[in-house]
């Protein structure tokens, strides 16, 4: 990327291997980028890498379509670490043998050492456990490799050519479950591609310093924040870089969770001195909601309210070009790798469309989540905006089933306050992806309050863990747990006498109810 990093390419042979692979890469505090199998060696030549690991994948390397990477990869003289399939095919385009024995692995297995390896070092116990996960099995090594590692099942479970410096792994070293794969991982990037480690955050953050001060000189630039974490650290990344050329602007939908806008004005405004354009658009967004109930006629029209807000606030900066976006890297190539599967297309409500006629500032394009909230932290941002969990753009808005009003997000508001509260009280906040309330705003069941009859909504908990938002499961709370967060919020939200806890995975169900 620049001269301060050197660039590790991770092939990609689908399902999503390749983006695990590349974070391990990264923590090792060496740059990793994810490119197509489709990738010609000469383009890979180009990007001057100091290395190349090919992931797994999902297709058996004898299937019809396999996909396969140019062969001309192998004498560019740039290390090759083949993981899984990736090493399967290493064996098979060079002439080893990759078999159908019928006996695939799942799971744990154990990993015998049985020739000396760089991968291995010197600190590895002899037998370990690794994790598999393969229905073919490499039965032989290339010529001019050596095998220096098998499992019970799987004869020729590391290959190597250490005068071409190409490998193969059978087993996956990027996951937990295999305890020293990580180890194994950096015996690669530093012992065989000599990788210098200056990953850090902390260059990285110099680096998109000077490189967002070369892009905008002088001019000035905008920056919508949303409350959420991706735009609270690309702004607080560019006014590190610019200063008093920023002006945020933040539109206040009235949609917000309980203390997030005074969050914002507080850390933005008043800490870090950022000029913040704090806009109080509450009724306008409750007039657009007024009667609506179908779902995505309710996104629409926040959507279409927020840009005009936007706009409205641009217009008294007209003299600004550039805007900034909070765009990560899995959002890069999930439309540029043809791989992986694309996962989501209805999240750009509480964007910005294309034409608004600005030029794009997006300082966090390379980087993964949990990279960004480093950054965030290393930039001095409260912990309560950098752990913040997602908010969808539109809101309590898609959070409340029937028509939205005020009354009705205030009444949520309180539920989900005391949801989260609660739950950090517990200390599972960072456990879990997303936890909040749901309220069936047209939904009204009978309840017993003292002595009085009651006729009020149900609040619905959801709590989910993910690793991504794509699949997630139900979070097993604890019940003691569940039952605070059900007699308080009876007790303290007045419309509220009833609480369940949804307990539907993604699939088939989604994280949000809308
Ligand atoms: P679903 O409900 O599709 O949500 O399982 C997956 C993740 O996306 C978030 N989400 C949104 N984020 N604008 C956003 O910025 C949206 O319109 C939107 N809808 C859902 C959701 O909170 C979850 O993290």
């Amino acid at each position: 990327m620049t001269d301060t990093f050197d660039t590790v390419l991770v092939v990609d042979f689908g399902a999503q291997y390749a983006q695990l692979i590349a974070r391990r890469v990264r923590e090792a505090h060496v740059y990793s980028e994810i490119v197509p199998h489709t990738i010609t060696a000469e383009e890979i030549r180009a990007k001057n890498p100091v290395g190349v690991i090919f992931s797994g994948g999902p297709a058996s390397v004898h299937a019809e379509k396999a996909p396969l990477i140019d062969p001309a990869v192998y004498d560019l003289g740039t290390p090759v670490l083949g993981i899984c399939y990736g090493a399967q095919l290493v064996a098979l385009q060079l002439g080893g043998e990759v078999a159908k024995t019928g006996r695939g692995e799942y799971g744990r297995t154990s990993l015998t050492v049985t020739g000396e390896s760089v991968l291995f070092g010197h600190d590895q116990p002899e037998e370990q456990p690794v994790w598999m996960s393969h229905f073919d099995t490499m039965t032989q090594a290339p010529p001019g490799f050596v095998v220096t590692a098998r499992t019970p099942d799987t004869p020729a479970a590391v290959i190597e050519s250490v005068e071409r410096k190409i490998y193969g792994m059978q087993f996956h070293p990027e996951v937990g479950h295999t305890p020293h794969g990580q180890e194994m991982l950096k015996h690669f990037l530093y012992d065989v591609c000599q990788a210098r480690p200056t990953w850090t955050m902390s260059s990285v953050i110099e680096t998109q310093v000077e490189l967002i001060r070369k892009q905008v000189g002088s001019e000035r630039v905008i920056c919508a924040l949303s409350g959420g974490v991706d735009s609270a650290v690309a702004a607080a990344l560019v006014h590190k870089a610019i200063g008093p050329q920023l002006t945020c602007v933040y539109v206040d939908t009235g949609l917000m969770r309980e203390g997030e806008s005074d969050q914002v004005v507080e850390t933005f405004q008043r800490n870090l001195k950022i000029e913040l354009q704090h806009v109080r658009a509450a009724d306008r967004f409750f007039e657009k909601l007024a009667g609506v109930t179908d779902p995505e006629e309710k996104r629409k029209a926040i959507g279409m309210r927020f840009i005009r807000e936007f706009e409205t606030s641009a217009r008294g900066l007209e003299d600004a070009r550039f805007l900034v976006q909070g765009t990560l890297y899995p959002d890069v190539i999930e439309s540029g790798t043809p791989d992986a599967a694309k996962i989501k297309s209805h999240h750009n409500v509480g964007g910005l469309p294309e034409d608004l006629n600005f030029e794009l500032v997006e300082p966090l394009r390379l980087l993964f989540k949990d990279e960004v909230r480093r950054v965030g932290e290393e930039l001095g941002l409260p912990e309560e905006i950098v752990w913040r969990q997602p908010f969808p753009g539109p809101g309590l808005g898609v959070r409340i089933i029937g028509e939205v009003t005020p009354e009705r997000a205030e009444l949520l508001r309180k539920a989900d306050a005391i949801v989260r509260e609660e739950v950090k009280k517990a200390g599972l906040e960072r456990e879990i992806w997303q936890v909040f309330a749901v309220l069936l705003a047209d939904v009204r069941s009978v309840g017993v309050m003292g002595d009085e009859r009651t006729y009020g909504h149900p609040v619905v908990v959801r709590a989910v863990t993910s690793d991504d938002a794509m699949t997630a499961d139900w979070a097993r709370l604890p019940y003691e747990l569940l039952e605070k967060l059900s007699s308080r919020i009876i007790n303290e939200v007045p419309g509220i006498n009833r609480v369940a806890y949804d307990v539907t995975s993604k699939p088939p169900g989604t994280i949000e109810w809308e």
